[in-house]
């Protein structure tokens, strides 16, 4: 699978499953094409060849409606986390619920949000410790704090399968291993499968139940930790 046709593959002969309630970690040094897999799963970009299987379909032969749908039950946490910051925090945490609202029933949202909306913002933002903040605007909070912001907003999207690109790395030691240990038990309780994409095999083998390997395109399995 590759970004462009241009160039050289960045990822060849990449097999791996993941089971409901399954937490993965994807470790590999920088550029090994840890991104690029959590994309290709997202099906914001298409592999090159071979099949991908969500949910019984293979999402690389979807489009239109279908395709929309498989993407509504996958959510990702981008490395950039994507929040709109000149938005309060509530409204980025209900843009997870877009996928299942009408046009209509969003721009709605964005000016007059409803009584039930907002304590589903809460309820999100509360899970990941920062209830306090539902109505801060989403540019004065710390890097940590939008990247938990996400995660409550992947949260609303209530998906399948979620995707995470480190998500701890603007997180200090003793929060990275809260958010991780938030975001395990939120997988192995609610059974959404986790893949996220770590630079410390500690917290993946510490978290996670299998961690893989991206090195030089290709993927392996790491032993588990005793
Ligand atoms: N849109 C693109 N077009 C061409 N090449 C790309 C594109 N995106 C990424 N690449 C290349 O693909 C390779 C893998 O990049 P990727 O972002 O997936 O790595 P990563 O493992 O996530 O790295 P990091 O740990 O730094 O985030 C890199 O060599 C990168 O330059
Ligand atoms: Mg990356």
């Amino acid at each position: 699978m590759a970004p462009t046709e241009q160039s050289g593959p960045v990822l060849t002969g990449v097999t791996f499953d993941a089971s409901a309630g399954e937490c993965i970690a994807l470790v590999g040094p920088s550029g090994a094409g840890k991104t690029t897999l959590l994309r290709t799963l997202a099906a914001a970009i298409p592999p090159r060849g071979g099949a991908i299987l969500f949910d019984g379909q293979d999402h690389t032969r979807l489009s239109g409606h279908a395709l929309r749908n498989a993407r509504r039950r996958i959510a990702m946490i981008t490395q950039k986390h994507d929040l709109v910051e000149t938005l309060r925090v509530d409204r980025n945490v209900m843009a997870g619920a877009l996928g299942r609202w009408s046009l209509w029933r969003a721009l709605r949202f964005l000016a007059w949000p409803t009584r039930e909306e907002l304590a589903e913002a809460e309820a999100a933002l509360a899970a990941v410790g920062l209830a306090e903040m539902l109505k801060r605007p989403t540019a004065s909070l710390s890097g940590g704090e939008q990247q938990r912001v996400a995660i409550a907003r992947a949260m609303v999207q209530a998906p399948l399968l979620l995707l995470a690109d480190e998500p701890v790395a603007s997180l200090d030691p003793a929060t990275a291993a809260d958010v991780l240990r938030f975001l395990t038990d939120l997988a192995r309780s609610s059974g959404m499968a986790l893949i996220c994409s770590l630079h410390q095999p500690d917290l993946a083998a510490r978290f996670c139940d299998r961690t893989f390997e991206l090195r030089d395109g290709r993927i392996s399995e790491l032993e588990a930790r005793d």
